[in-house]
């Protein structure tokens, strides 16, 4: 690696999610999903802004595409919408919204670019939400016959499929703050949806071992946690965190265990899982798909709510936009993490990338130097895990396209191109450009 580059075969990709750039989202016989719902119900996302339009992808797949093959990207990691293929949740195949996913992967082959496909980016189908939605013990029942579903329609064209995205965020923001969709604050129902998301994902894998032929992951959030201080008590503060973060999926779908701080961490809200469960939701699975965006500094805050932590600003780095520290450092660390604690299972970094105040030019063109660098940092803090022996194997930048940011609406823009609300127009940033460098030399533009 002496000339900078990564290994032959590594996956340059790009990254987006069905809510945050579609829109029609009730188009063709979907049904509606709970962030359908959610940024329908007034003062809940950013001037109650929600995703009818979005970047209106659903109608525009096919220059988005074309886009992405003019900028030289050579996978897609997008999401499927769970209510447009099933509106009712389970049961009935709504065949115009299979169709939808049929067509783009169709035109991504036509375009030369590798499909990655995640079944559950946040958008449950609002009818499994009135039956109770992920705290019901049958939702991966459900969310296993919506897989088998999908991987009968796609696998022969899908090499990738990912079963969640994220789950530490779906339960964090949706049953601890209420954030996101649905909007709860309950640790006792936080604790029974972090364990049936695990049961989710591991049906939805043995669906795919049943019928499926590619490779099969888990996508989950990953934040390096330091003390705040030498203290005995910032250091259990970041442990804590570090298990509520890091080890509460993995462990138990990567080693079938749980992480010794959960009772401590949860509180009354905890309950045991049987050997059974835990043998249940260890499926083994293809990779890990790593999305990384910032560190986090502990500090004991015993009376906070679990995990008794509070995070320490750090007056000498840089934050982002969404107030996230910039900590390249930290992916190289956490790569190297998982390959050592989870035996060197191959790895994609499935979303990194940085949201910005950009700043458009009057001619329209879109200097985001922060954000080039914020890339060239990452890309070289990934290459430094891979010269250590990390079995990584593509990198995924979130996102393509500035899009529906969740609870901060449009005001937040991750994208490597420019989306004009208003008009639809696409104007592809520096950032777009720098990264069709970086694709066309392997790495090799990022330099030493
Ligand atoms: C991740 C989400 C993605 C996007 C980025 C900024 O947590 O997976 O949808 O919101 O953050």
């Amino acid at each position: 690696m002496a000339d900078h580059t990564f290994p032959d075969g590594f996956l340059w990709g790009a990254a987006t999610s069905a809510y945050q750039i579609e829109g029609s989202p009730l188009a063709d016989g979907a049904g509606p999903s709970i962030w359908h719902r959610f940024a329908h119900t007034a003062a809940k996302v950013f001037e109650n802004q929600h995703g009818d339009v979005a970047c209106d992808h659903y109608r525009r797949y096919r220059d988005d595409i074309a886009l992405m093959r003019e900028l030289g990207i050579r996978a897609y990691r997008f999401s499927i919408s769970w209510s447009r293929v099933l509106p009712d949740g389970t049961g009935r195949v709504n065949a115009a919204g299979l169709d939808f996913y049929k067509r783009l992967v169709d035109e991504l082959a036509a375009n030369d670019i590798r499909p990655m496909a995640t079944l559950y980016h946040w958008d449950l189908p609002q009818a499994i939400e009135d039956r109770g939605g992920w705290a019901n013990p049958d939702s991966a029942k459900w969310f296993a016959e919506y897989a088998d579903v999908m991987i009968r329609a796609l696998d022969d064209r899908v090499p990738l499929w990912c079963t969640l995205n994220e789950p530490w965020v779906v339960v964090h923001e949706g049953y601890v703050m209420g954030g996101h969709a649905p909007g709860r604050r309950d640790w006792r129902e936080a604790v029974a949806v972090s364990k049936n998301l695990l049961k989710a994902h591991a049906a939805a894998v043995e669906a795919y071992r049943a019928r499926g032929k590619n490779k099969i992951g888990l996508v989950v959030n990953l934040v390096p946690i330091h003390a705040a201080s030498e203290s005995d008590e910032d250091k259990q503060a970041a442990n804590r965190w570090d298990a509520y973060f890091n080890r509460q999926f993995l462990d138990p779908a990567l080693l079938g265990k749980q992480p010794s701080e959960m009772a401590d961490l949860y509180g009354e809200a905890w309950s045991d899982w049987t050997a059974e469960e835990l043998a249940q939701v260890s499926q083994p699975i293809d990779f890990v798909g790593i999305n990384y965006y910032l560190r986090l500094v502990a500090a004991d805050d015993p009376s906070g709510g679990p995990p008794r932590a509070k995070a320490v600003r750090q007056p000498q780095s840089e934050y982002t936009a969404m107030d996230w520290e910039v900590y390249p450092a930290g992916l190289t660390e956490i790569l190297k993490w998982v390959a050592s604690r989870y035996g060197n299972v191959p790895l994609y970094i499935t979303e990194n990338g940085v949201a910005l105040d950009d700043v458009v030019a009057p001619k329209g063109v879109l200097d985001d130097t922060r954000r080039v660098q914020y890339m060239n940092s990452h890309l070289k803090a990934a290459r430094e895990a891979i010269g250590t022996g990390v079995d990584l194997r593509g990198y995924f930048v979130w996102s393509l396209l500035d899009n529906f940011e969740w609870q901060s609406g449009f005001s937040k823009r991750f994208g490597i191109v420019r989306v004009d609300f208003e008009t639809q127009q696409r104007v592809p940033k520096a950032s777009a450009r720098f990264y069709t460098d970086v694709i066309r030399t392997n790495g090799g533009a990022l330099g030493g």
